[in-house]
């Protein structure tokens, strides 16, 4: 497992972060979640911040020459060299043949590419009830993923948690709407280069953790 490079895709709300977060705690893979970074960015009002605030706050993409720009730097950090889970990257056709060029230029291949598939009609109840950590990042949700105590972080033991700005039945429609748009054109394209696999998404959690390390051989 070690040193293993992948994507992860799906829908928002379709568990990519949960799945990353565990992969990475369990095989020192690292997540690079391009919404986890854009959201820091506007946290600290940076440039790119504020380009992105509005978009997201919106569900619609930031610009392709922005987040590859972010993962083209970050690609370039000591701790990727045990291996990443892309997380949310690529979402275009373009940011995907961009990815390749640069992964080509940095000496880099592609294990695996997954898709976790869940149904739009699951995905508003899934956004919604999402929180987390607001120390550590750990994410819960409000029926599906608990703390084992109540309003006290499993990980860290912090008892402020959070909510993002886009978790909100409006904009979860024009999220759903750029995923279908957007991102969907990608299955075929990494179906295409015999990477892509296919995961059923309304599995419980640990049943998903499971077969993603089936796929990894794991
Ligand atoms: P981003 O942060 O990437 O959000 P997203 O893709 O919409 O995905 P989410 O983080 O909402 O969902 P997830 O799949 O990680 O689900 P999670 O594991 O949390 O992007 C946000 C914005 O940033 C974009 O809209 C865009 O504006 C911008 N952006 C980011 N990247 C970009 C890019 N490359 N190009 C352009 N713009 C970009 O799970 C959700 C909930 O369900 C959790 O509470 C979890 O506990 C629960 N859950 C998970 N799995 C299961 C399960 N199997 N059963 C039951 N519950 C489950």
């Amino acid at each position: 497992m070690k040193g293993k490079r992948l994507i992860l895709m799906g829908p928002p709300g379709g568990g990519k972060g949960t799945q990353a977060q565990r992969l990475q705690e369990t095989f020192g893979l690292v997540q690079l979640s391009t919404g986890d970074m854009l959201r820091a960015a506007v946290a600290a009002g940076t440039p790119v911040g504020k380009q992105a605030k509005a978009l997201m706050e919106n569900g619609q993409l930031v610009s392709d020459d922005v987040v590859v720009g972010i993962i083209d730097e970050r690609l370039d950090a000591d701790d990727v060299k045990n291996g990443f889970i892309l997380d949310g990257f690529p979402r275009t056709v373009v940011q995907a043949e961009r990815l390749d060029a640069l992964l080509h230029r940095k000496g880099m291949g592609l294990d695996a590419v997954i898709e976790l598939q869940v149904p739009d009609a699951l995905i508003v109840e899934r956004i919604t009830g999402r929180y987390t950590c607001a120390n550590c990042g750990k994410g819960y949700h409000d029926s599906f993923s608990k703390p084992l105590v109540e309003g006290v972080c499993d990980n860290c033991g912090c008892t402020d948690f959070k909510r993002r700005a886009d978790d909100n039945a409006d904009t979860v429609g024009h999220r759903l709407t750029a995923y279908h748009e957007q991102t969907a054109p990608l299955m075929p394209y990494y179906d295409g280069q015999g990477l892509l696999h296919v995961i059923d998404g309304t599995l419980p959690i640990d049943v998903v953790t499971t077969e993603l390390k089936r796929i990894l051989g794991a």
